[in-house]
């Protein structure tokens, strides 16, 4: 099977390892397996010409995801699904696909308004985020009516969430198919770029990661999780994450996510 993994520019410019074990492992078992960048290609938007069997979606710009849609429309086998992607990339549905999942989730917002927020904050922090934001891009916590006068008029919808106090670091949780894993990391601009540290996965993140899969759909994906005293709270999901600092075996864990998506997509050739 030919295996395409559509992917973002990254920062810094260097392949991502994990990427690069699980690209050997898929070759290894006789796939032919590259990569592209949508971005850099002129592609047929009214009718896409496929050159693969199946598409990993490994980029989070609007114009992979938009192209991951035409593939989805045109019955072409991806992975995430698409309708998953989307769902987890615009904050406001994922909002609603955390609170349909059953788990403890931050109140949130939408407007077009910013000043409609400020009796909000009468009970207390929120966070304002771009809702199709990444990377931290935009994301400021107001705590005050003359803070939140003094953001700059969104030029993107954003969402207004309330703030999670937690221990100031996030757990980044990653998931593959039936595994989870879990780094503890600072955010900051730039943390995206270095690896958490691996600490071990509790029940009630094991939980979340559960009911966060069946809402929304995705098999490779990471949540974002404030670990308050009420427990694990996620704040964003994120589908096919960088797996930056777990441990070794992740790869053959994504790996066989993947390969299980070509059986099917095999599968679907041969039943249809
Ligand atoms: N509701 C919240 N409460 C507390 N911290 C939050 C909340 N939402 C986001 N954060 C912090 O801001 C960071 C970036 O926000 P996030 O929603 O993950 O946006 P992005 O999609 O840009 O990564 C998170 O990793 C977390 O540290
Ligand atoms: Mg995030």
């Amino acid at each position: 099977m030919r295996i395409t993994f559509l992917l973002a520019r990254r920062v810094p410019d260097v392949p991502s390892p994990v990427l690069q074990v699980v690209a050997a492992l898929l070759t290894a078992a006789g796939h032919q397996v590259d990569g592209w960048i949508p971005e850099d290609r002129l592609l047929r938007a009214d009718r896409f010409l496929p050159d693969a069997d199946l598409y990993l979606l490994k980029s989070h710009t609007e114009l992979a995801l938009s192209l991951a849609g035409v593939l989805h429309h045109q019955g072409l086998p991806i992975l995430n699904p698409y309708p998953a992607c989307v769902r987890a990339q615009d904050k406001v549905t994922a909002s609603q696909a955390l609170r349909a999942a059953g788990v403890m989730a931050p109140e949130t917002w939408l407007t077009g308004d910013l000043s409609l927020a400020a009796p909000l904050l009468e009970a207390g922090p929120v966070v304002v985020k771009p809702h199709r934001g990444h990377r931290g891009v935009g994301v400021h916590i107001v705590r005050s009516t003359a803070q939140l006068q003094s953001l700059p008029e969104p030029a993107e919808p954003v969402v207004v969430q309330r703030y999670v106090p937690g221990p100031g670091e996030d757990l980044k949780v990653y998931v593959a198919g039936d595994h989870v894993h879990a780094v503890r990391k600072r955010f900051s601009g730039d943390s995206f770029t270095r690896p958490g540290r691996p600490v071990p996965v509790t029940d009630a993140v094991r939980d979340l990661a559960r009911r966060v899969r069946s809402a929304f759909g995705l098999e490779l994906f990471g949540v974002d999780v404030i670990e308050s005293p009420q427990g694990p709270i996620p704040v964003d999901v994120n589908y096919f994450p960088g797996y930056k600092g777990c441990e070794a075996g992740v790869a053959a864990q994504i790996a066989t996510v993947i390969q299980e998506q070509v059986r099917h997509a095999l599968g679907a050739e041969v039943g249809g």
